[in-house]
């Protein structure tokens, strides 16, 4: 499904995991060899690697290939599920707020004892462990690209009246936050598939500017008619221009649908309400905690400062100041109008139950 052209923020095959690391870009396009958790973990924690599904897979395809080059050292099927399940609480600490890297711990550790009810052979486990992980890879592009059709269905179905619409949207959520396609950028790529996208309005996205460096680089990279702006223009943007929809993604959203995604979100949901824009998170069900029931329990990762008080390395701040610089906001479930997944768009109060029902399937 992934052609040539694609932005790929990662690169597997069996044994060997690079991504192109995002700091360096737009000025410089390089990939970075991830041999071991370890490598994965500061990748991550750097932000390398980030988006909330790409941090999943990273962090999964890492534990593929350092088991895949260490397989001579483990000599029990115990040995292994006890090195697997130490590595992905390893991995799940790199950063808190996405809960997609430990669904996905918990989906393999979920795995690791009815695989070895039916497979005793050791290196026959080792083998369908890796399979089983390899299979995030597939899986996210799947989700990507149902979330992109079933958000431009719902986004166009509500703007009969106009065939071309303008969309915002915040951070970077496309190819480079995922496997490939997108979420929230996934919707927008389809929905200029589809003939009905008229402009991609995005914002910078202080303070470490996802916008300007990533997204701003997809849509000139996928020629995507754009046009960015900085976090404090939504509201005049609002007030001026027909904006018909805002989309965004999210890195965890609870039982009753408040979302945490890049700080920001919140100050957007908030002036689409009083425009009377619709305003949808766009987020695969790995993206979905509902082990927390409201926002107030999701940790929000507080980042360096130098990530707001510089930019490539040049001080834009007197020297000295004291910042505060939280990396995501919650925005509560009565100012979003649907959560676009892989499965359909969903309204937040509807959300517990239709994933409670799916999961049971
Ligand atoms: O700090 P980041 O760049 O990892 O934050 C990313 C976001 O907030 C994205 O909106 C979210 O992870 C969804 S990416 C498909």
């Amino acid at each position: 499904m992934q052609d040539d052209q694609t932005l790929k923020a990662i690169r597997y095959q069996r044994g060997s995991l690079s991504i192109l690391d995002q700091l360096k870009l737009p000025d410089q396009s390089i990939y970075i060899p991830i041999n071991s958790v370890d490598d994965a973990w500061k990748a991550i924690h750097t932000m390398s690697i980030r988006g909330a599904p790409a941090i999943a897979v990273c962090g999964v395809l890492s534990l593929a290939v350092e088991l895949y080059h260490s397989q001579s050292k483990f000599d029990t099927i115990a040995s292994v599920q006890q090195f697997v399940t130490d590595q992905l609480n390893y991995l799940i600490t790199s950063r808190p707020t996405a809960v997609n890297m430990t669904e996905g711990a918990q989906t393999i550790i979920d795995y690791l004892i009815p695989l070895s009810n039916k497979q005793q052979d050791l290196s026959q486990y080792i083998n369908e462990l890796i399979v089983f992980m390899e299979q995030f890879l597939e899986r996210d592009l799947a989700d990507n690209h149902a979330i992109g059709q079933y958000g431009a269905k719902a986004i166009s179905e509500n703007n009969t009246s106009h065939k071309k619409l303008n969309i915002l949207t915040h951070c970077n959520t496309g190819s480079l936050a995922t496997v490939g396609f997108g979420t929230a950028l996934g919707v927008i790529r389809q929905l200029q598939a589809n003939d009905n996208l008229e402009l991609a309005y995005f914002t910078e996205t202080r303070p470490y500017n996802q916008g300007s460096r990533l997204t701003a680089y997809e849509l000139v990279h996928d020629r995507i008619p754009h046009t960015m702006i900085c976090d404090s223009m939504a509201g005049l943007l609002m007030r001026t221009q027909p904006i018909h929809a805002v989309v965004v993604g999210a890195d965890r959203v609870t039982a009753n649908g408040d979302t945490a995604n890049k700080i920001g979100t919140y100050q957007l949901a908030i002036l689409a309400k009083h425009h009377k824009i619709p305003f949808y998170i766009a987020a695969p069900t790995t993206s979905i905690d509902l082990n927390k029931k409201t926002g107030d329990e999701i940790v929000i990762e507080q980042r360096p400062s130098k990530e707001m008080t510089s930019i490539k390395g040049v001080n834009i701040a007197a020297e000295g100041v004291q910042v505060w610089n939280p990396s995501f906001d919650i925005t509560p479930a009565n100012l979003i109008t649907g959560i676009i997944t892989e499965h359909g768009v969903f309204k937040p109060d509807e959300l517990e139950e239709k994933l409670l029902s799916l999961r049971k399937k």
